[in-house]
């Protein structure tokens, strides 16, 4: 089946926050919006039959998913992953965000420390400031442009600290890496050395880039398995953030009855029903689309590289390993964070995400997504170009 991710699906006026809030956000109205995670491709056809078909039978009950969704999730991750799942193990959230928040509170207690590896997604640093814990950040460092990770920071922040907690990203966003088994395994030990829990926020596994391999935390060793929680969704992978499903993998019965505790104190009870039977079409049917999808990402991938060598050599794409969040290095140019910001939101009209926004790390730096037509990103790297040329 030939799927075209060149077209154009205008977002505006569907309640999309990547399209619709530009002016509530402060932008211009015209901006170019390359920001949020969310892809600018309708899903696969699979998932919308699927919901079509729910649809169509018009009843929305409380709904929990049955065997079939089970077996979806264990082959997938198995296929894709290799990563033996129970279905014992599963425990679903309405997002990894909220399985965030929930861990925080099951595993530590208020004005406990959690460590975070900056620059990184921001909501992990506001989920653990929002629930009254300690902030502890242990900075990852670029070299020859590839960032990687200070383990003896990362273990005297630990010790300093008292922490008890652990959010890894994996892979990362928004520096691009696949943390190697190599690297997981140090920093398992680490974590395991000194009693700290880890939370594996592996979101972003299904988009990594040749030869790079994405490992499964718990396929580590039994330790890390016993000491961790692995979360994913369907919703990077296939577009579905809307939908509101997450998974959680917890092999430790004790880590995952005081994980569940927290989820019910919530009041969230029956997941998502359109949640939960997207992502069950997504494993089931969604994998040829995905090969698809993926080409298009390496193309928008080699296209953006081509045009920056050729147009904009002073800017520096950090090449990624995994996900469609390329982070851009505009320090050859010296602006401050402010006119960085500036030129980009107002000469560019383009809404990125500015490196800051995860960390002091990202100063000079800014996120932009790539899963869009390539026009749509043609349009933002001339658009890029024109305003830097004045520079
Ligand atoms: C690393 C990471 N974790 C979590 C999320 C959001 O997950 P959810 O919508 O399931 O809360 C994102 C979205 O961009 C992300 O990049």
């Amino acid at each position: 089946m030939i799927y075209d991710f060149n077209r154009i699906t205008d977002g505006h006026n569907t309640n999309s926050i990547k399209t619709d809030l530009a002016v509530a956000r402060g932008k211009p109205a015209d901006v170019l919006p390359l920001w949020v995670a969310d892809m600018d491709f309708p899903t696969a056809p699979a998932i919308l039959e699927a919901l079509h078909n729910r649809i169509d039978h018009g009843i929305f009950g409380y709904s929990v998913p049955d065997e079939k969704f089970y077996e979806a999730v264990k082959k997938w991750q198995k296929n894709e992953h290799n990563f033996e799942v129970e279905r014992s193990h599963i425990v679903t959230t309405p997002g990894v965000v909220f399985a965030i928040a929930c861990a925080i509170k099951a595993f530590t207690k208020e004005g406990e420390a959690v460590i975070i590896q900056t620059p990184v997604y921001y909501p992990f640093k506001n989920m653990i400031i929002a629930n009254n814990r300690k902030l502890v950040t242990s900075s990852l460092f670029e070299k020859n442009g590839k960032w990687q990770i200070d383990f003896e920071d990362f273990e005297k922040k630990i010790t300093e600290n008292n922490v008890k907690l652990f959010i890894l990203c994996s892979p990362h966003n928004p520096v691009g890496r696949v943390w190697t088994r190599e690297e997981l395994t140090k920093l398992s030990e680490i974590c395991l050395r000194h009693k700290v829990i880890v939370f594996s926020d592996e979101i972003h596994n299904d988009f990594v880039f040749e030869p790079n391999v994405h490992t499964v935390f718990s396929t580590i060793s039994k330790e890390a398995a016993l000491n961790s929680i692995v979360s994913t969704s369907a919703s990077k992978t296939f577009n579905l953030a809307g939908l509101q499903f997450s998974i959680n993998f917890i092999q430790n019965l004790e880590l995952k009855r005081k994980f569940h505790d927290e989820r019910d104190k919530t009041g969230y009870d029956e997941p998502s029903l359109m949640g939960f039977s997207a992502t069950q079409a997504a494993y089931e049917h969604g994998k040829e689309w995905l090969l698809a999808l993926k080409l298009h990402l390496k193309e928008n991938l080699d296209f953006l590289r081509n045009f920056l060598v050729q147009k904009l050599p002073k800017v520096r794409l950090i090449e990624p390993e995994g996900t469609y969040l390329l982070w851009l290095d505009f320090s050859a140019y010296g602006f401050s964070d402010e006119e960085l910001d500036s030129l980009i939101v107002n000469k560019a009209k383009l809404w990125l995400d500015r490196g800051t926004m995860f960390g002091e790390e990202g100063k000079n730096y800014q996120r932009i997504n790539i899963a869009t037509p390539k026009p749509v990103l043609e349009e933002a790297l001339k658009r890029l170009s024109t305003a830097l040329s004045q520079k």
